[in-house]
């Protein structure tokens, strides 16, 4: 029950992101990384879009250990045989079968009456079960669902051998308050002897999917669907590095643990960042070039003294590296003083004051001040009248 299951989508929904298309030797590597990082499971592919997409899945169901391996599927038998086809090679296979139960998608795009989905969804889970063990089913643009019909859908799927059930917020619409209250509501009428494990997949249109899914967490939801870097169609995906850091460093608000070994996560967002060409923003989370970078003169102060002042987890914790001290106009004497002594120059106190006045005039004007242009100032200012404090510990 405290155990959240981290079911990773990047080679699936996250490939989805606009633009990008990943070779089969691209997906067998990611998914490679992704078991070492100790995802429970590998959403490798949809097997029925492309014969490259099917060998991907094949391929990984065959050689990456540890994970379960899911395929995903519509309602139709052609897609539910060959998600098992391309699965069946793993040691734990999984299919994931899928149809819309909102008025828009049913109306408008699948043409069908609500009875008629019903059907597609009884008859698809029977099939996928007759496979398969583990069955997922989600209900397509759930949290835009009359939740009566969703009860009686997620009702008739149990009832067919589904394991999972995932209630996605396809289009991000979702707000915290709103997908909580939808997953109690489900949940409330599915008897829990059944054992069904309940899962949240959310989108990030508008900027809520790690709080929309932490949120479907303190409802009960034991899986949580997510990508490296949070890639994904539109805004993206809920981010597998964020929701999990979430619940590790809130854990006095979840209660709750996953598998990830997080000192892998720096190494495999840059892996994802480097195959499918998608730049991590600066700002980003845990894993942006900036989420452990400081500038002002109080933090750099704080940082220095104690990093817990301004970091609430360590970057050696999610394998990135050091924190870093940027130095620029905001940034103060402590932290230029320290950059000088990382560089080898050791200035007594004159000619500190008159190098740290030279930075501060520069870095009014450039947005951050590099080690070659401090280590030139402190070279300068040793070499012309405070010449005497050229540090002994400084070679040149
Ligand atoms: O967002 C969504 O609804 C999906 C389903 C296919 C699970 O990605
Ligand atoms: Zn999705």
């Amino acid at each position: 029950m405290n155990r959240v299951i981290i079911f990773d989508t990047t080679l699936r929904d996250g490939e989805q992101t606009p633009g990008v298309a990943l070779t089969v030797e691209q997906k067998v590597d990611l998914a490679h990384r992704l078991a070492a990082l100790g995802v429970d499971v590998i959403e490798a592919g949809f097997p029925i879009t492309s014969p490259g997409e099917f060998e991907a899945v094949r391929r990984i169901a065959e050689t990456v250990e540890g994970p379960t391996i899911a395929a995903l599927a519509r309602t139709h038998p052609a897609d539910i045989e060959r998600a098992w086809e391309a699965v069946k090679g793993a040691r734990l296979p999984r299919i994931h079968v899928f149809v819309s139960t909102s008025a828009i998608h049913m109306e408008r795009m699948l043409r069908s009456t609500p009875d008629e989905v019903l059907r597609m969804v009884e008859q698809s889970v029977a099939d996928a079960r007759a496979r398969c063990a583990d069955v997922e089913f989600s209900a397509q643009d759930a949290t835009r669902t009359d939740i009566n019909f969703l009860i009686e859908v997620v009702q008739a799927a149990v009832e067919a051998g589904a394991t999972t059930i995932n209630l996605p917020d396809t289009v991000g619409f979702a707000t915290p308050w709103s997908y909580a209250a939808m997953f109690e509501a489900v949940m409330a009428a599915v008897p829990p002897e059944r054992g069904v494990i309940y899962s949240a997949h959310t989108h990030d249109d508008l900027g809520l999917a790690v709080a929309n899914s932490l949120a479907a967490v303190r409802a009960g939801a034991r899986q949580v669907e997510c990508t490296i870097n949070g890639i994904g169609e539109r805004a993206g995906n809920c981010s597998l590095e964020e929701v999990v850091m979430a619940l590790k460093v809130r854990a006095d608000q979840f209660g709750v643990q996953t598998g990830i070994d997080t000192r892998a996560i720096g190494p495999v967002s840059e892996a994802v960042s480097r195959a499918t060409g998608v730049v991590v923003p600066p700002n980003k989370a845990v894993v942006g070039a900036n989420a452990f970078a400081h500038e002002s003169g109080i933090h750099q102060d704080g940082v220095l003294k104690d990093p817990s002042t301004y970091e609430i987890m360590r970057p050696e914790q999610v394998g990135r590296g050091s924190s870093l001290l940027v130095l620029g106009k905001h940034s103060g004497r402590h932290a230029f003083r320290s950059r000088l002594a990382q560089l080898g120059f050791n200035l007594p106190e004159p000619a500190l004051r008159e190098a740290f006045n030279r930075f501060k005039a520069l870095a009014d004007r450039r947005e951050t001040v590099d080690d070659e242009t401090i280590a030139r100032i402190a070279r300068e200012v040793m070499d012309h009248g405070e010449g005497a404090a050229r540090s002994a510990a400084h070679g040149g």
